[in-house]
């Protein structure tokens, strides 16, 4: 049991790698908030798992504070915050990409990581003994799809926050680190690369472990990140993607 005694929130917990997490974390022996805009599925989820939850959207300062509050109020403290909620852009050349699309992703992927890293670091300052907060990236921080434009800025910027917040929280002890996983086998993961047969096809070409992850390969970065086993790494960002981000072009595309 790696995080006995740990409390964790978890946003987008209801599916896929944030409720990937949240199973772990559990199964390690932490307690966990778990935060969604999918208010059926989660309360389903939590259920599953006996845990509290709180319906809210990551990107509005309210929820994002809400979430905080309802953690400490559960279990009096909170120690770790995965920031991992986040949406793929509908796809558009970025001559045709609508303004309001653009803001949408940038609040939902990026901004919500600022509120809730913010409001989980104001709480670990006031109760002392620092904590860990683990944002969710992507490969596309570094790698571009021109068609998901404001998902590769916001992965991007998750990035260099998570520089940002580890610079200046570390002097509280709260490291914070991000994951950049590759092509996962989620929702997100099925509509932003692996729509049809061409697609998948494609993105394992590009895949040196020729297959695409699981969910649970990404949990246990996190459960990593979470524990003392990373008590010396902040501030950087790990990607579990199979070799996608080695690939040079010499290498033959099959
Ligand atoms: N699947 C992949 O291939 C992949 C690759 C790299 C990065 N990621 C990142 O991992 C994270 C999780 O993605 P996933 O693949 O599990 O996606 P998913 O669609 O399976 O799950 C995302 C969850 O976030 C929730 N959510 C969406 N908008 C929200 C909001 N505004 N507030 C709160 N919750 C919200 C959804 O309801 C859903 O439960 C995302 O940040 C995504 O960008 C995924």
């Amino acid at each position: 049991m790696r995080l006995e005694g740990k409390v964790a929130a978890i946003t987008g917990a209801a599916k896929g790698i944030g409720l990937a997490i949240a199973d772990k974390f559990v199964a390690e022996g932490a307690k966990v908030v778990m935060g969604d805009i999918d208010a059926e599925v989660l309360a389903q989820e939590a259920g599953r798992l006996g845990m509290p939850y709180d319906v809210g959207d990551a990107g509005m300062k309210a929820d994002a504070d809400r979430l905080v509050v309802r953690t400490v109020e559960a279990f009096g403290r909170i120690d770790i915050m995965v920031s991992n909620a986040g949406i793929t852009n509908k796809p558009a050349e970025f001559v045709d990409l609508p303004e309001e699309e653009f803001d949408r992703v940038i609040r939902i992927n990026l901004k919500s990581q600022f509120l809730t890293g913010q409001a989980a670091a104001r709480q670990m300052i006031a109760q002392g003994g620092g904590g860990v907060i683990i944002n969710m990236s992507s490969v596309n921080s570094r790698l571009a799809i021109p068609t998901l434009t404001p998902y590769a800025v916001s992965k991007a910027g998750s990035t260099q926050l998570t520089n940002v917040m580890a610079i200046s929280l570390g002097g509280h002890g709260i490291r914070v680190n991000a994951i950049g996983p590759g092509t996962i086998l989620t929702e997100l993961g099925r509509k932003a690369v692996l729509g049809d047969e061409a697609a998948r096809v494609r993105a394992l070409s590009r895949t040196p472990i020729r297959r695409f992850g699981t969910p649970e390969e990404v949990a246990t970065v996190a459960l990593f990140l979470a524990t003392d086993d990373s008590s010396y790494i902040t501030g950087q960002t790990i990607y579990p993607d199979g070799g996608r981000l080695g690939l040079n072009y010499t290498v033959p595309v099959e």
